[in-house]
């Protein structure tokens, strides 16, 4: 696909938040704001093309190099593991990976935990820590359900404001790790790409507080 820099961005607020920090980093695209349902556009002057993409398939597209670069959650990361390079944190789309349950569950050391969660490896891993030992259920969406209608006695899901737990009486029993969205690369793309990808990546660093 070109000499263009081919970038992901994640459907959504988060990927508006992540396309105004990389116009500003250099690489501006105005035709990405119109309304309407178009997925791909490009700003040749820049060098940049951009495509709307689910935000769980960011990593997918930059692993498999049909994007060279992408913005993505901690968390799908840290749950599929993809082969890209994690090149900063953007400290944009922040919330944690947190266990919740309702106000007045108490674990049973004695019982299998049932643990409903979209995050089913990081789940494991959290409990395996723990030497506990769970039943995992996966589920889609609306994760919060699960221990309200007895499908599971915890779940492990995304935090951010903590509105849904509250307005469906459940509470944070612990935090397993703080996310946020990265800037992931292409592996063969940082290699034949380098001096657009860099130069995205430098410039970056002080819009979103160098790290
Ligand atoms: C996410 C997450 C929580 C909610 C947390 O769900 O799974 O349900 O946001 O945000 P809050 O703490 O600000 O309330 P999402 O909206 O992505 O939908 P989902 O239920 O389909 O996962």
């Amino acid at each position: 696909m070109s000499d263009l820099l081919n970038v992901a961005l994640p459907k959504g607020r988060l990927g508006d938040t992540v396309y105004e920090l990389f116009a500003k980093a250099g690489f501006p695209c105005p035709a990405i704001l119109d309304p309407g349902r178009k997925l791909i556009f490009e700003n040749p002057a820049a060098g940049v093309r951009y495509f709307w993409v689910k935000p769980s398939d960011v990593a997918i597209y930059v692993e498999r190099g049909a994007a060279d670069v992408g913005a993505v959650g901690k968390d799908i990361l840290l749950e599929y593991g993809p082969e890209v390079y994690e090149l900063l944190d953007l400290n944009v789309g922040k919330c944690r990976l947190a266990v919740a349950a309702k106000e007045d569950f108490r674990d049973n050391l004695d019982r299998t935990l049932r643990v409903a969660t979209k995050f089913t490896r990081c789940a494991a891993r959290y409990y395996s820590g723990l030497s506990r030992d769970i039943d995992i259920i996966h589920l889609n969406g609306s994760i919060e359900l699960a221990p309200i209608l007895g499908l599971s006695d915890v779940i492990v899901d995304l935090v951010e404001t903590g509105t849904t737990l509250r307005e469906n009486h459940l509470v944070i029993h612990d935090t397993i790790v703080p996310i946020s969205a990265r800037l992931i690369a292409n592996k063969a793309s940082f290699k034949f790409k380098n001096g657009a990808i860099r130069r995205l990546q430098e410039n970056l660093k002080p819009l979103c507080g160098a790290n």
